[in-house]
Formats: C-alpha cells, structure tokens, sequence
C-alpha cells in the first residue's frame, strides 16, 4: 500500500512503516477473532448515527450495505495484515466500496480505543458461554459416572497414603463440586464482561449526541460504562475472566493428575478408552495418559497467560496505551485451552474404564479401617477417642486385620486393660474392619455412604439444570439482541 493509500497515516506521517514494523505491531490472531464483533459494533455504531442524525440515513445505508458484503466475504478478505489492525482493515474496505464520502463518515465519533474493547467483550462473552456450555458437559460425565459408582469403594487418600475408604462416586463427585464452583465464577465473569464501553471514544467521549444506551440494547449489554475513561482503560474484566479460567484449568489438572496416578499399575484403578490415549515410538506395550498430561501442563499456561495479562496492565497510566492490545491474545488462548482441555476431559471421563475390583482390593490397604476401629472403640467401651486412637496405633504395627486378641493385648500395653471385658465384641470389631461398612457409617451430610452421595447427586443434577438454564437465558438473551440489531440494520437499508 502507498502511504497515500493509507487512510490512517496519511494525513499525519509520511512514511510507510516497513514490514517488519507492520508485524511487530500487529494484532492479527486477536483480531481474527474479533472480526465478527466488530462488524456488530459497525453497524450498531452506524445505525445510532442514523438514529441521531449525525449521519444521513442514505449514507448509513449505503454504509450499512457495503459492511454486509464485508462480512459475507468473511475476515479472509480483507487483507488484516495489510493494514495495522481489524478496524482499519474494514473501514479501508468499506471505503474502497461505498467510497470516502460515504463510508469515510462511520467512524465519527469513535476511537479504535472504545471500539476495540466493545469487541473485545463481545467475543469474550460469546467464548464464555461455550465454555460453560463445554462445562456442564464435564459436569454431566462427572455425575453419570459417580451415579453408578455409589458403592464402589475405594481407598481414599491423604498424603497419597492410603487413609480411609471411600467411594468412587464420593471422590468424583468431590470434583464435580469444585467445577459446580468454577461455573459460578464463570457467570460472575459475565456480569463483568457484558457492559458497553462504545462512546468512549479515545476516552474523552465526543461531542456528538450519541444514543449509549441505543448501541447497549443492540449490542446486547447489560448497561453502559459510566465513565469514558474507565470504558477504555478497564481489562479487569479480562484479569477476572482469566482468573476464573485459571482456576477452572487448576481444578482440571488435579482430576488428570489423578486420573494419570489411577491409571497406573500402582494403583491399577482406572483405564483410559484407546481413543484417549498414546503409545511409545520404542516401547511397543505402551499405553500412555498424554492428553491428561497435557491438559495439566496447559494449566500451566494459562496461568502464565494469566500472570502475562495482570503484569501488562499493572503499570498503565490511564488511558488507553498499546499495551492493552498484548491483554487480549492472552484472553484468546486461554479460552482456546480452557475449552478443548475441558472438552476433551468430559470424553475422557465418560468413556473411562473402572477397575472396581482392584479399587476395593485395595480399600483396606495400609489399615485404611484405624479410624473406624477406633470410633468403635470410643462406642462399644466409652474410652476417650485419644486413648482409642493410641491402642490403634500400637496395632497398626501389625498387618492391618487385627483379632480381638490383638487388641487386647494393644490395650493391656498402653492402658492394662482389655477391651473386650469393657464392651468390645468380636462382631464390632469385624464391622469395624469392613469397607463398605465404613462408608455406610459416614453418612454425615457430604460424606460417602451411599445414600448420602446420592442424594448429593440428586441435588447435583438438579443444580446443573438451573445452570444450564442461566446460561441458556445469556445465550437468547445475546440472540434477541442480534435480531434487534438485525432488525435495525435492515429498516435502515430499505430506507
Ligand atoms: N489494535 C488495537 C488493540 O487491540 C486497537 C486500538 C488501537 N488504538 C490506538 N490508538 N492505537 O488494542
């Protein structure tokens, strides 16, 4: 392009920049992606001028028209890298079409400054509802699994030693719970997302009459921003929505974590379906966990990404600076990982392989029943709970299925008395040292036995019915106004 071509720079610079300068300030990938918004925010924009009078109707159809063909012919055709971002891209096309006297008139009394971010949010809202919708796919395999794993039982971990028994079902829906949390956060994203910063302009606002609150109801927003200097200068509703993503991805890589763990012959508990795993290019008996691995490994990155968009804008004096342009690419890859990590994770859950017999084999292991054996002492004979722990303790040095002899003789050691002439029967002894039995006994609101977890799945999946209803309620709440703005658009064209 001569710089005379050049709509942007021509009037104030006289050379072009060079290639390598072009590319350096670029922001293509985020631009990509933002391409459908702004051809939104164009036409919003565009037909609040109408609206206003501040253009002619005549020019903000023909303007109208010419960004239709824009966005029919799709964001490959026109040429981003050729000029320094989207929205010269477009408004030089435009221009090219309707010509200067027309189309050189849409973007009076904005900035690139309000118009970037007004897309930014949009494209934010319209990935934050696919990855809630990516969500509660996750969150329905979580409870699919556990509903028929109700009595699976299992060892349950501290220290990764093993503790107590539990349940399969307990444990997935542990998870299930803190993605139930990660959802909540991302509806609180929303809220922050969805406020229109267009009118701002380069941060002054303008002396045009702009109708705000019009441009807020086409483009769907929940209310204007109250402050222009705030509307161009704000990314803390990218640094939340990272942040709520960051989390999300954290709580993903503790399940792959531990779904790379169970699938190892140590613990011989899990199995992925073929489909989600690898083999070794040497080790020809290879079954390996990648996309698990990947899935925490790309937690990491997004929480670099994350660490990046906070450190880019901390030291920003108001208001808009180009620093703010490096922000959104780390909101885009974010989303890009957070929904195909949580993706793929739903798949991998629902087509994983259980192995409940390896899991319950292993549900006494390292004396996982001590603690109930000692509540049972504390019931049957009425010691104190620390005078029970220790005699169990003494017999944890044994193999972990201790006869009433042997605790007898435990409690002649530490305390010189038996158990058994204070209350203790081999009958509760023996109940104590069954796994399920455990479980059933844990049967305090959030524990594993069986009836509580079901109800605590009940309540679950009613819970993901409200879910999916509110985030069901954004997305038509999104499409009513896309008709509107549809709406608008056409009334103007036809005149
Ligand atoms: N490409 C820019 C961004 O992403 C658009 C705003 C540019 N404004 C400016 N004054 N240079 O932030």
């Amino acid at each position: 392009m001569k710089n005379n071509e050049d709509i942007l720079r021509r009037g104030r610079l006289s050379a072009a920049k060079s290639e390598e300068i072009n590319a350096f300030t670029s922001s293509l990938q985020a631009d990509r992606w933002i391409f459908p918004s702004d051809i939104m925010v164009d036409e919003a924009h565009t037909a609040m001028l109408a609206k206003q009078g501040v253009i002619v109707k005549k020019d903000a159809a023909a303007i109208l028209k010419a960004l239709g063909k824009i966005e029919k012919a799709g964001v490959d055709a026109i040429d981003i890298q050729a000029f320094e971002d989207v929205h010269m891209a477009i408004e030089s096309n435009l221009i090219r079409s309707a010509g200067e006297d027309v189309g050189g008139r849409m973007h009076s009394g904005r900035s690139r400054n309000d118009e970037v971010i007004t897309c930014v949010r949009i494209s934010a809202r319209k990935e934050l509802l696919g990855l809630m919708a990516d969500l509660l796919e996750l969150r329905k395999a979580l409870v699919s699994l556990a509903t028929g794993n109700v009595a699976t039982v299992m060892p349950g971990f501290t220290h990764l030693q093993h503790a107590q028994p539990t349940t399969l079902a307990h444990q997935l829906m542990a998870h299930a719970s803190a993605f139930d949390r990660d959802f909540e956060r991302l509806i609180d994203a929303y809220r922050f997302i969805n406020i229109n910063p267009l009118g701002s302009a380069a941060f002054a606002s303008t002396g045009y009459p702009l109708d705000r609150e019009y441009t807020t109801k086409l483009l769907g927003f929940d209310r204007p921003m109250d402050n222009s200097m705030d509307g161009v200068s704000s990314r803390d509703f990218i640094l939340t929505t990272i942040s709520a993503i960051a989390i999300l991805e954290t709580d993903l890589s503790r399940l792959a974590d531990e779904l790379v763990l169970w699938g190892t012959p140590e613990f011989g508990f899990v199995e992925l379906d073929d489909a989600y795993a690898s083999t070794s290019s040497i080790m020809p008996q290879k079954k390996n966990p990648d996309i698990l691995e990947l899935i925490r490994g790309r937690t990491g990155t997004v929480i670099g990404h994350m660490v990046a968009a906070f450190t880019i804008v901390k030291g920003l004096p108001y208001s808009y600076n180009s620093d703010l342009q490096e922000v959104t690419p780390q909101l885009l890859r974010s989303f890009e990982i957070s929904r195909s990590s949580v993706r793929i994770m739903a798949g991998a859950v629902s087509t994983l392989k259980i192995n409940k017999k390896e899991m319950a084999r292993k549900s006494t292991m390292g004396f996982t029943t001590a603690t109930e054996i000692a509540d049972t002492i504390v019931r049957s004979t009425g010691l104190p709970f620390r005078t029970a722990h220790g005699i169990v303790g003494r017999l944890a040095r044994g193999d972990g299925n201790p006869s009433l002899q042997d605790v007898d003789q435990a409690s002649m050691d530490m305390i010189g008395k038996k158990l058994s002439t204070m209350g203790l029967t081999e009958k509760a002894l023996e109940e104590a040292k069954d796994p399920m039995k455990n479980v059933q006994r844990r049967s305090v609101l959030g524990g594993p036995a069986k009836e509580t977890v079901t109800k605590k799945i009940a309540a679950e999946k009613e819970r993901l019915k409200t879910d999916e209803k509110a985030a069901s309620d954004l997305g038509k709440k999104q499409e009513k106004a896309q008709g509107e703005l549809a709406k608008a658009v056409e009334a103007i064209i036809k005149g």
